[in-house]
């Protein structure tokens, strides 16, 4: 048996968690939302369609924030498609998913829903085929009162209230070759900047994400942070991150060593956003949402792969089904996160339903959790408070992990010191949780834990 010590101290702390730390992803893709979220018609459905089934999973699994509609579906999209009566609504080709966007489900729908389940809605707005004047009408509609043709529209529309969303993304993933309209970082910059200055003239209390990397492995990582924020620094408040984690290799211990890279990841953006502070002598401090992290590689296609003929309404794609592993590695993925509370203080497993979800459903059919659910829920539930910065000592291993870059190649990464405990502590009132996860495959392990002030 393996013996690791654990030091911590009530009073040596990271931070304390924000509420929006573990939060969802619903996105218009596969059956996440139509034959997910929404099915008229199925059994338990209500008036609006909403599977209440699939509710009572998320009300189970606890989610904070939801992020809405994409992912890459956004870069397409024109959020009027989606309000107004449905049976004006049109039907579009999405070209990110190759599927047919029925639009039956809309901004509203997504803000009833997360009302119902309480839960609090993040947007993201099209900076792909659409632009901040849009992006500042898409505000207009969801947020200001009235007396101006968006805000009446809303009201036109039924929503008397503005929504008073609070959480805006600037696009999504505009480094990534796949994305529609990808474009540079000063391409990019340039065109966040002016949409934040919009939208935020348009309602001054909204907080405002900028883009970063698709991922730690993409050519432009860092470089894309570093011009991003150049551009749009004093305009927002967050820089969103992404991480997939995998076993393409079939290598267990380096798939458990895979969080490790994402603590990585986490530090390099720190540093990177606090030196465009330290070149404005400025005191502000970006903070990170990772908006979408996850396991996720064995339904992962390269774009020209996922091409089906006929643009089919919500094909079950990226149906990944979850064993033993991958929730181990997504607990370690969470660790990773509560060990940054202080600067990591929003993120979104992506997705919530079907697509990399840990809820699935049978359109038509029952709704059940998968592996990754019973992870989520303990941090959901207990992943709240005060998390202290513990002192592990563990034996170590190194590995290669196979990280890929963009969507289509694969580069290894080498992964040293890589300790068998990785945990998180996290006090609560006068109580303390711990989360641990063991990476020795073999052996179980004891574990000696000297708490101080407890
Ligand atoms: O979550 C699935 C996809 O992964 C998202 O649409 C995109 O942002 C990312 O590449």
């Amino acid at each position: 048996m393996r013996t690791s010590t654990v030091l911590l101290d009530r009073d040596f702390t990271i931070g304390h968690t924000d509420k929006r730390l573990f939060g969802g992803f619903i996105e218009h893709l596969g059956r996440c939302v139509y034959g997910g979220i929404y099915e008229p018609g199925h059994p338990t459905a209500d008036a609006k369609g909403f599977r209440q089934d699939v509710m009572d999973l998320v009300r189970e699994i606890g989610p904070t924030i939801m992020r809405y509609p994409g992912g890459n579906f956004v870069s397409g999209y024109n959020w009027e498609d989606g309000v107004g009566p449905v049976e004006d609504r049109p039907a579009r080709l999405d070209y990110a998913w190759f599927s047919t966007e029925p639009n039956t489900f809309g901004t509203n729908e997504f803000i009833d829903w997360c009302k119902m389940s309480g839960i609090e809605p993040m947007l993201a707005v099209n900076l792909g085929t659409r632009g901040p004047q849009d992006a500042g009408y898409f505000v207009e509609y969801c947020n200001h009162p009235g007396g101006t043709y968006y805000s009446d529209l809303r009201k036109k529309h039924g929503y008397e209230e503005p929504h008073g969303i609070k959480f805006w993304c600037l696009g999504n993933e505009m480094d990534g070759p796949w994305q529609t309209c990808a474009k540079t970082a000063d391409e990019y910059g340039r065109i966040a900047h002016e949409a934040a200055k919009i939208m935020r003239w348009v309602d001054g209390s909204i907080e405002l994400a900028a883009c970063g990397s698709s991922g730690r492995k993409m050519a432009t990582f860092g470089a894309w942070e570093d011009t991003v924020l150049d551009h749009t620094f004093d305009h927002v408040e967050w820089i969103s991150m992404h991480t997939y984690l995998n076993n393409y290799a079939s290598d267990t211990p380096a798939f458990l060593a895979s969080p490790d890279v994402m603590d990585a990841f986490i530090e390099e953006v720190v540093a990177i956003a606090d030196s465009v502070a330290a070149r404005r002598r400025s005191k502000k401090r970006i903070m990170l949402s990772f908006d979408e992290w996850n396991v996720w590689y064995r339904t992962r296609r390269p774009r020209e792969a996922r091409i089906k003929p006929g643009w089919p309404v919500a094909p079950p794609i990226l149906e990944e089904i979850y064993n033993m592993q991958d929730a181990l590695a997504f607990g370690g993925a969470a660790i990773s996160l509560l060990n940054h509370a202080d600067r990591v203080r929003s993120a979104c497993i992506a997705q919530l339903v079907n697509v990399i979800a840990p809820i699935m459903t049978e359109t038509g059919g029952p709704a059940w959790r998968q592996t990754i659910f019973w992870p989520f829920a303990d941090f959901t539930n207990h992943g709240h408070g005060e998390v202290l910065r513990a002192r592990v000592t563990s034996d170590t291993y190194d590995t290669y992990y196979f990280d890929p870059a963009g969507m289509d190649d694969e580069v290894r990464t080498k992964v040293d010191n890589v300790p068998y405990l990785k945990l998180a502590a996290v006090a609560r009132d006068g109580g303390l949780t711990l989360f641990l996860l063991n990476r020795d495959l073999a052996e179980p392990m004891l574990v000696r834990i000297d708490a101080r002030s407890f």
